[in-house]
């Protein structure tokens, strides 16, 4: 018998199979041959939130939890942070290599000259109530953007796929930078071409009454770099959405609109938003030990801690970390991050936290930075949205040229009623009002 193989008894009928094991994994329907008799369905597995179950082949993103290691397409996330810019991860991560010079001038080219959006979309986005939340606009913007290419349904042709995902790298910034000045009541910036990607975005987000916007080139840097953490992070919560509408064969903007939607959740990207709130809530570092103490009574999370994969210091965070002292040179230091830092430090101490291997991810330190930048917190989520964008089309071509791939659709295990009958008669329904 091979040794790549696993052997099953079935204690129910004593009967025994050998499942091959390839990558580590055996195939769920490999099971289905388990049953107890010709009308048994056949054994599956049971598995809510995936926790155990890989749904794809993948070879974008590797991360090992356990060590604290984050890959995209083989490359260390603190060697692309320290060396590309986030086109050029973009590019990576949609690619599988990094950009010659002539391929990323050609690359740059093209998203630079695709930023501009459709003016029925702008005035689409002009009129979402003044206080909309900004992840609420730009889904809707994003799946407006379907009704605009309606060319993009095409989604088995490659060179059309190319067009869309060109549009949506270039355009996400843009629709953010709308919803942004939409919330505050400013006029729209239109994009300007003589500016590099997040140059141009914080135009689009900041200039005001000046003929040309000049963007602080540490800020730039910054942001760069932030857009660059944020681009990809294998089969997590919005990844998955992205590749589960698109298993329907919906066009790219409804897919990335479904992936925005599960962003937006506290407990993925918006999370960000909800360490701001937290910090604000504890107020000082000294009431920060009472709010722990809180957390451990089971009331309420530390948001920015936790992590599904990772049990060990998130790599992202440390990056941040020390992004966020470049940033505050430039704008003065934040004082939420005396808070976050104490904060840290009392629970990487303590033995709720410790046995749980719960660190700082990601989003723990971001807000902090995106609001000593200017931003209003619940813009944090569009920030995460943008670079984004990049592995969720990355993961979207990946679906699509994987003929392993189907319509989505897990299995479930029944539990409710047996079959029964209604025994009341059949009325007509009508909304009326009395006086
Ligand atoms: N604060 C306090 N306790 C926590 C936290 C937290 N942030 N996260 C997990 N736990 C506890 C949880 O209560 C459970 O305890 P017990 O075993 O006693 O029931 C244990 O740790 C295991 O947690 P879990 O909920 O089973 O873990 P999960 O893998 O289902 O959840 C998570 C992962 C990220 C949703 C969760 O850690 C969390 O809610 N964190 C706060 C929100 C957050 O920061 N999200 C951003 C994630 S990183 C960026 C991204 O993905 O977008």
């Amino acid at each position: 018998m091979a040794n790549d193989t696993l052997t099953i008894i079935d204690n129910r009928t004593n009967r025994s199979y050998t499942l091959p094991i390839e990558h580590g994994t055996i195939r769920s329907m490999d099971l289905r041959q388990i049953k107890t008799g010709p009308d048994d369905f056949g054994l599956m597995g049971y598995d809510p939130a995936f926790m155990n179950t890989a749904s794809c082949h993948s070879r974008i993103t590797f991360i090992d939890g356990d060590r604290g290691i984050l890959r995209y397409r083989g490359y260390n996330i603190e060697d692309l942070a320290e060396n590309c810019t986030f086109l050029e991860v973009a590019y990576l991560l949609l690619n599988g290599e990094l950009p010659t010079p002539e391929q990323r001038q050609e690359w740059v080219k093209q998203v630079t000259f695709h930023t501009m959006v459709h003016e029925g979309t702008r005035s689409f986005i002009s009129h979402f109530r003044h206080d909309a939340h900004p992840m609420g606009i730009l889904v809707s913007a994003l799946a407006a953007l379907s009704t605009v290419y309606p060319e993009a349904k095409n989604i088995s042709d490659p060179e059309c796929r190319r067009m869309q995902i060109v549009r949506l790298i270039a355009k996400t910034p843009t629709l953010a930078a709308y919803s942004y000045r939409h919330s505050l009541g400013y006029p729209i910036v239109y994009p300007d071409n003589d500016l590099s990607y997040t140059e141009n975005f914080m135009n689009m987000l900041w200039k005001m009454v000046e003929p040309k916007y000049v963007a602080n080139p540490v800020m730039a840097r910054a942001l760069d770099v932030l857009f660059i953490l944020h681009a990809d992070h294998e089969q997590n919560c919005s990844a998955n959405a992205m590749r589960s509408v698109g298993s329907s064969q919906a066009d790219p903007y409804l897919s990335a609109a479904g992936a925005a939607s599960a962003l937006a959740g506290p407990l993925h990207g918006g999370a960000n938003e909800a360490v701001l709130r937290m910090l604000d809530e504890i107020g000082d570092v000294r009431n920060v030990p009472e709010y722990v103490k809180r957390i451990k009574e089971g009331k309420g999370k530390l948001m920015g801690f936790g992590h599904r994969v990772y049990k060990n210091y998130d790599p992202r965070a440390r990056i941040i970390k020390q992004t966020a002292e470049d940033v505050f040179k430039v704008t003065g230091r934040n004082p939420k991050l005396d808070i976050a830092i104490a904060l840290e430090r009392v629970a990487l101490e303590d033995e709720y936290f410790i046995s749980r291997k719960l660190y700082p991810n990601v989003d723990f330190y971001s807000g902090i930075i995106y609001q000593a930048m200017g931003f209003k917190p619940d813009m944090f989520t569009v920030l995460f949205a943008i670079p984004r964008m990049a592995g969720w089309l990355a993961q979207w071509q990946e679906l699509l040229e994987d003929r392993e791939q189907k319509i989505a659709r897990p299995r479930q295990v029944y539990l409710g009623h047996e079959l029964r009958k209604v025994e009341k008669p059949r009325q007509t329904e009508r909304a009326f009002v009395t006086r």
